[in-house]
């Protein structure tokens, strides 16, 4: 690149600069090392003919460097730690606390009765009421679960995929009794159904009506929520299954692809919605493999946003994610270990430019986290944040002959796995045909054949062992919780208008019927009347039936 070009190119970034510092001032004047030496906003080479199609400015296409022009500088990643179990009131103590303990953002986990759709007094709950998450059944649940929470100042993110429109439209009945504009509401909701075919199996219907049912969110919150994200394709459940990071991010590139294209055949316009897709990695041991992972996935999804579907606004090339540390990676052995691990993946996703971080609990391969052990990881993130500096100048990585050729490497071998798929005729048809979990099987079987082998060094596990394991305290989840949620489920059905109830499942029966309605508006108002999520799922499970895997 000439040296002209390579000056205007300084230059408009400059101005990209100037804006953002209008919105988003940098929460310094000026940024040092410990021994005083000014760091920069940005390093690059004086002038490298690849820099403008590999790396580029961040906040500028292709964005390798970053989806924003200050990144870190201006706002640190958002902290949104993953927590939920027992009843919506304990949850919500717990939310409560980890906000006023400094994180910024909300992030909840339900219990398997809810992502699968049953009420708590299902036979199919029994036993799992509360467990691996909060249990909620109705709009009362979800008004304990955000008491006291501004929503117009919280961002929410909900781990939530098959009944992902039922849960939605509560977050929304809570917001509007707040008096919240639903223009203003912000979060996330997972909604990514495929990776539940693939690796996470809380599905339940089948693929065509799952699709409609995303796309239909897709529709609802760009014309009502605009601010809400509606999907966060994930890679971090692939991971945990045992893929390789190539793996992650080609299948989620992969999976993305098919929602773009579920939207685009639904008839929305391309930069209607894809502003508001998200994603959601993992961040595993490898260090700097995890960062260049991260760098060539954006630049990766902003080529095939602007090239492949000729997506016009900016926002529509930007790759937005969400990154939690490696779950698959902690030791129920020494799990005081499990805090360096998590660190090290922390700031592997910190060097490779999330908007948004969870970082495990020490304990997590035990069980869910105590308080204790969910603060230590909370204060782990506010440590890299404020102390390491790694958050003072943007992708700092850059310029490494390491990072830049793994960035390069991995790009190439995540392309060729999106080759095989368009090959194969795309995600859904990957997943049918039980490609990609056969690639991530393969894997994970041979990483266990190495740790086996002591190949592959787990400290604690299989070498540095130690002969007396200590249990640490763990977290209890009371067992009187199923109980008393079926009590408060009956409660709500007795005090509720049956007829308006009766009325709304009907709506829904009705529209489910129509391949061309929108049923969140049918939804928003089930949910409203106190319909329980079991109630509405099962209308849907009646009209769309079960999916029964592979
Ligand atoms: N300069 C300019 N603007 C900036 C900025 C900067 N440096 N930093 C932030 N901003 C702006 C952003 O543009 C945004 O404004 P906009 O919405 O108007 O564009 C605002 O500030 C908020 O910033 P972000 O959107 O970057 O941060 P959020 O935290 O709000 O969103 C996200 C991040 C990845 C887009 C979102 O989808 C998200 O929060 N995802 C979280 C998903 C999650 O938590 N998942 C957990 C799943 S747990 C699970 O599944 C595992 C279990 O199964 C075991």
């Amino acid at each position: 690149m000439s040296d002209e070009k390579f000056r205007s190119q300084q230059e408009s970034w400059k101005k990209s600069v100037d804006r953002t510092l209008e919105r988003f001032p940098e929460r310094k004047d000026t940024f040092k090392t410990s021994s005083d030496i000014d760091v920069e906003r940005l390093y690059f080479p004086d002038n490298d003919n690849d820099y403008e199609n590999k790396l580029g400015y961040p906040g500028t296409y292709p964005f390798t460097r970053g989806i924003q022009p200050t990144m870190y500088r201006s706002r640190f990643w958002t902290m949104r730690q993953y927590a939920g179990f027992g009843s919506a009131e304990e949850t919500n103590k717990r939310f409560r606390y980890l906000l006023e303990q400094g994180q910024t953002g909300l992030s909840v986990a339900f219990d398997l009765p809810t992502q699968i759709g049953y009420d708590s007094d299902d036979v199919m709950a029994e036993g799992e009421v509360g467990k691996v998450g909060v249990a909620i059944d109705s709009l009362q649940d979800m008004e304990k679960l955000l008491d006291q929470i501004p929503l117009d100042k919280v961002s929410t993110s909900m781990t939530i995929n098959a009944p992902a429109s039922v849960l939605l439209c509560m977050y929304i009945a809570v917001g509007e009794k707040q008096g919240v504009p639903l223009e203003k509401l912000t979060g996330t909701i997972q909604n990514d159904i495929l990776k539940e075919y693939i690796a996470r199996g809380t599905y339940i219907f089948p693929p065509k009506p799952s699709m409609r049912l995303i796309t239909n969110i897709f529709e609802y919150c760009q014309q009502n929520v605009p601010k809400f994200n509606t999907i966060s394709i994930s890679g971090y459940h692939i991971r945990e299954a045992g893929s390789t990071a190539v793996q992650e991010a080609a299948f989620t590139i992969a999976n993305g692809m098919a929602y773009v294209d579920a939207a685009l055949e639904s008839g929305l316009d391309i930069d209607a919605f894809a502003p508001r897709l998200a994603f959601f990695f993992n961040a595993h041991n490898n260090f700097f493999e995890e960062a260049a992972k991260f760098r060539a996935s954006r630049r990766i999804w902003a080529k095939i946003m602007k090239e492949h579907y000729q997506a016009k606004d900016p926002k529509s090339w930007k790759m937005r994610f969400h990154t939690q540390t490696g779950g698959s990676t902690l030791t129920a052995q020494q799990p005081d270990n499990n805090i360096v691990r998590v660190t090290m993946q922390a700031l592997a996703a910190v060097l490779g430019g999330t908007q948004s971080l969870h970082t495990n609990s020490r304990d997590e391969a035990l069980s869910l986290p105590t308080e204790e052990s969910a603060r230590i990881a909370l204060r782990t993130q506010q440590i890299i944040a404020n102390e390491s500096g790694v958050a003072d100048t943007v992708d700092p990585l850059a310029g490494s002959y390491y990072v830049e050729e793994l960035t390069d490497q991995i790009e190439k071998d995540v392309e060729a796995y999106l080759d095989r798929i368009h090959e194969i005729g795309g995600a859904v048809q990957a997943v049918e045909e039980g490609f990609m979990q056969r690639e991530i099987q393969q894997k994970a079987y041979e990483t266990q054949k190495n740790i086996e082998k002591e190949e592959e060094i787990i400290v604690g596990l299989n070498k540095y062992k130690l002969e007396e394991e200590v249990n640490p305290d763990l977290l209890k989840v009371d067992e009187a919780l199923e109980q008393a949620q079926i009590q408060s489920m009956n409660t709500i059905r007795q005090q509720r208008d049956q007829k308006a109830v009766d009325y709304s499942l009907e709506a829904i029966k009705e529209n489910a019927k129509d391949s061309n309605a929108n049923l969140i508006p049918f939804i928003l108002e089930a949910v409203k009347v106190y319909a329980t999520i079991g109630e509405i799922c099962n209308v849907l499970r009646d009209e769309f039936g079960e999916y029964t895997g592979i």
